[in-house]
């Protein structure tokens, strides 16, 4: 894609790849979508998905896989134990990753129960660039504290940092200088690091990760969920990257992890997830676990079929060609969408755009969910779902107050080469338009609030009648419209 000029200068991704299987999609007028976003409780999670037009919630499972992936489903070998399909699974990731064992799991969060009750030590701190929802959740189960490193442009909404994600490794230093090294049980680096917009880690920054990490005898463990569009940012920003193969960079992340897990719903572009692991005594602890939980050792909860997509997207994610389409999507997106002034994450990330509700709507106090309004207000003007990453999100203390979120994102996820770049216009026209009227929207609160995961069940309503205004405003500058 990168490599193509075009000859008026355009700054247009181009797709190395065809469509040959399609589903339809249908878009609802602008009234019929805000009668299903009142029955959905202004949630997003919460609607029909056939309601929507671009499902923009999560790149989770819903990445379009190739054709090479689709017929090796159909070869798989369905067995409980030791099928051929496994075999095949666990040679790829040993051929990829160079690490002697793997445990299959049946996706991301379910090889992070394993890891934190084999390794999370009761009291002790597990430092990291940046927490995972799920990841926390496991960590804070079993005893152990998640301190978060991330540099500090990280939590800066604009930056022309190119590696956002990185760890400080200065402050990570400090923290075993004051607490000892055995204060913790390991040291975390996620790859595309998710909760703050996607952003990548340099492979420079692992190195003296892992250094220090070895130094004082610390494991450190890989979230490789978000590793492919982690590889094309080290591939194209990284200086030292640029003459190296996608594989080879690859290989260089996994020698200076220990241990390495991943969803497969996003790496490899199946359903799955799984282990790598170097340590045979480490290997032996969580085996147990994953009988208990996901299933035999040969397919730990997965599909066969599943695990031979996995496998071949496994091979297909070291080709640049094959991991550059979703962060070129995006950024094209976050480029068009700063050109009209819409605040949104910069540099543009893996995973999707990141909008800045804090900014987009600033009439909106926090305590009334700018972000969650946001994403109701763009599903009502344009039948396309994004994901609520602020407030709403955040748990309640055990005195029931509130915390405020650091950011108030709308998240508009990529699911790789689902859609096309005139869809991608279509989002960027309509949040344009919603940018110019954004007076209009107005503040949520609460109708239902669930004790746990409020964001996934919650229901909401709006503080006033804003969204009659909204699809009121629609109409006279879109006419009959859809
Ligand atoms: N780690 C990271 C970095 C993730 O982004 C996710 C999932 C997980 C672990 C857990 O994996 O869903 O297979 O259990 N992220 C999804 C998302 C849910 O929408 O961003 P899982």
């Amino acid at each position: 894609m990168s490599k193509v000029t075009f000859f008026r200068g355009q700054q247009l991704p181009l797709e190395m790849h065809k469509v040959r299987i399609i589903q339809k999609l249908t878009l609802l007028p602008i009234e019929e979508r805000k009668e299903a976003m009142a029955e959905a409780g202004y949630n997003t999670f919460l609607l029909e998905n056939k309601d929507v037009f671009l499902d923009m919630l999560t790149d989770s499972g819903v990445n379009a896989m190739s054709q090479d992936q689709q017929a090796a489903m159909l070869m798989a070998d369905d067995a409980y134990a030791g099928s051929a399909t496994y075999t095949r699974l666990h040679d790829k990731l040993v051929e990829i990753f160079d690490m002697e064992y793997f445990l299959p799991a049946h996706q991301g969060r379910a090889a992070e129960n394993i890891i934190s009750k084999v390794m999370v030590r009761e009291g002790t701190l597990v430092p990291m660039n940046y927490h995972f929802t799920t990841t926390l959740a496991h960590i804070t189960v079993n005893g152990g504290e998640v301190v978060e490193l991330v540099i500090p442009e990280g939590l800066e909404v604009t930056s022309d940092h190119p590696f956002k994600g990185n760890l400080d490794v200065d402050a990570l230093r400090k923290l075993i200088d004051e607490r000892g090294a055995e204060a913790l049980s390991y040291v975390r680096m996620e790859a595309g690091t998710n909760l703050i917009g996607g952003q990548p880690f340099s492979v420079q920054n692992l190195r003296e990760v892992s250094a220090v990490c070895r130094e004082h005898g610390i494991p450190l463990v890989l979230d490789a969920s978000l590793l492919a569009d982690n590889l094309y940012f080290n591939k194209v920003r990284e200086e030292s990257c640029r003459d190296k193969s996608i594989r080879e960079i690859t290989k260089e992340i996994a020698d200076l992890s220990d241990v390495l897990y991943f969803s497969a719903r996003k790496l490899g572009f199946g359903r799955g997830g799984g282990i790598c692991i170097r340590d045979e005594e480490l290997y032996k602890k969580m085996r147990g676990y994953v009988p208990m939980f996901e299933g035999f050792l040969t397919y730990g909860g997965m599909s066969v079929r599943e695990m031979e997509a996995i496998t071949v997207g496994l091979d297909e994610t070291m080709d640049e060609d094959m991991i550059n389409q979703g962060p070129q999507f995006i950024e094209y997106m976050v480029t068009e969408l700063d050109k009209r002034n819409i605040p949104v994450i910069t540099p543009a990330g893996g995973l999707g755009a990141h909008v800045d509700a804090m900014r987009f709507v600033d009439h909106i106090p926090q305590t009334e969910y700018p972000a969650a309004a946001l994403a109701a207000a763009l599903y009502v003007c344009s039948g396309v779902r994004g994901m609520e990453r602020g407030t709403m999100s955040e748990a309640r203390d055990a005195e029931g107050v509130e915390p405020l979120a650091d950011m108030e994102l709308v998240r508009l996820a990529m699911p790789r080469r689902v859609f096309t770049l005139s869809q991608v216009n279509y989002v960027i026209d309509r949040l344009d338009w919603l940018y110019q009227n954004r007076q209009l929207i107005g503040g949520l609160e609460w109708e239902e609030e669930p004790e746990i995961l409020r964001f996934f069940y919650g229901r909401l309503k709006p503080k006033n009648d804003w969204l009659e205004q909204l699809v009121e405003k629609f109409r006279e500058d879109f006419g009959d419209s859809l």
